[in-house]
């Protein structure tokens, strides 16, 4: 089911936003870019003054209830007091200083501590670096090149995996076979005689493709993806950026019993603020530490709150049903 965001009659204010979209467009490339381009949905305002709590106020005043959550990242909240004050704190500190803060050391620690599979912990600043970066990892480990994706899934922006063909080569998705979501059959024969090339399956924990109809994973599929990575030496990465820490704290599949040996991670992690993590088992440990990843900001300390935990378990808003497993919530 797609869903037409422009139905209905608008008659909020529109003017300071018009007026943005205006002056944009003399100085940015299509006035914007990516998924903020709203050019296709006059409805939605495309610049926002502030927030609060679970509230926006667009440019014109209007006043929203952000059930985006901004797009995922904003679970507990717009400046919510706990995390700001905890923010606050690292900013005075310096944020961008030569090296990491000791903070960073405890987040990893909680981490390991929280997600069922995780042995080890690196950081990034967004999604695309850190689905990025597990497809490196598994390829390093593995010394393969093939990824399966599936058919529509969302990996982030990067040329391997945005969803728009302008700029990207041949080359850049050479390495990819697609399989369709929930279904091991079409994994096998995605597969076919490249079992000895496949370095990962990547996966969502649901399937949560824009525009189309959610859909659970079923668990069947879920271990049986499991089951087939052990068979052909591929990694399974467990793409939780955008459900990670919403459906299980030990891992969006944690419920099931199924555990990946890569995760990327991101939105709620840090509550708006810009932070990435890939977490991986033992066994990715050296290719994950032989793999060049960095970014002149990945270090900034502003978005490690100290004292970082994750939601109570009675926040964690969606069921698993039938999981029967205790932690499921
Ligand atoms: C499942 C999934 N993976 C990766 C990404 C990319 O994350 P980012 O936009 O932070 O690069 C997204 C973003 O929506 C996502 O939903």
């Amino acid at each position: 089911m797609t869903t037409d965001l422009n139905v209905g009659t608008d008659l909020r204010q529109r003017s300071a936003d018009s007026e943005l979209r205006r002056r944009a467009g003399a100085v940015v490339p299509n006035g914007m870019y990516g998924h903020l381009d709203m050019r296709a949905f006059p409805a939605i305002p495309q610049y926002i003054a502030r927030s609060r709590g679970a509230r926006l106020w667009d440019v014109d005043g209007n006043e929203y209830v952000d059930l985006m959550c901004s797009w995922g990242p904003v679970i507990l909240g717009h400046q919510d007091p706990a995390v700001e004050a905890a923010a606050e704190q690292q900013r005075r500190q310096g944020d961008c200083v030569n090296g990491a803060a000791p903070v960073m050391v405890e987040l990893a620690e909680t981490l390991v501590r929280t997600v069922a599979h995780a042995d080890w912990v690196m950081f990034a600043k967004n999604g695309t670096d850190a689905t990025t970066m597990c497809c490196t990892i598994a390829r390093a480990h593995t010394s393969r090149a093939m990824i399966l994706v599936a058919r529509g899934a969302y990996h982030g922006a990067a040329p391997w995996c945005t969803p728009f063909p302008a700029g990207v080569t041949a080359a850049d998705r050479a390495n990819l076979l697609e399989y369709d979501y929930n279904d091991i059959a079409s994994i096998r024969a995605a597969v076919g005689e490249h079992a000895d090339d496949v370095a990962a399956i990547i996966v969502s924990p649901f399937r949560h493709d824009a525009g189309f109809d959610q859909e659970l994973v079923e668990p069947s599929f879920a271990r049986e993806v499991r089951a087939y990575c052990d068979t052909i030496g591929a990694a399974l990465i467990l793409d939780d950026v955008r459900a990670g820490f919403r459906l299980h704290h030990g891992g969006s599949w944690e419920p099931l019993g199924v555990h990946p040996d890569l995760t990327p991670w991101s939105k709620a992690i840090a509550n708006g603020y810009p932070l990435a993590a890939v977490t991986g088992t033992d066994r990715y440990r050296d290719a994950a530490g032989s793999i060049f990843v960095t970014g002149s900001f990945w270090m900034g300390r502003w978005p490690w709150p100290p004292g970082w935990r994750p939601l109570p378990s009675s926040a964690v808003a969606m069921r698993w049903p039938g999981c029967g497993r205790s932690g499921c919530n």
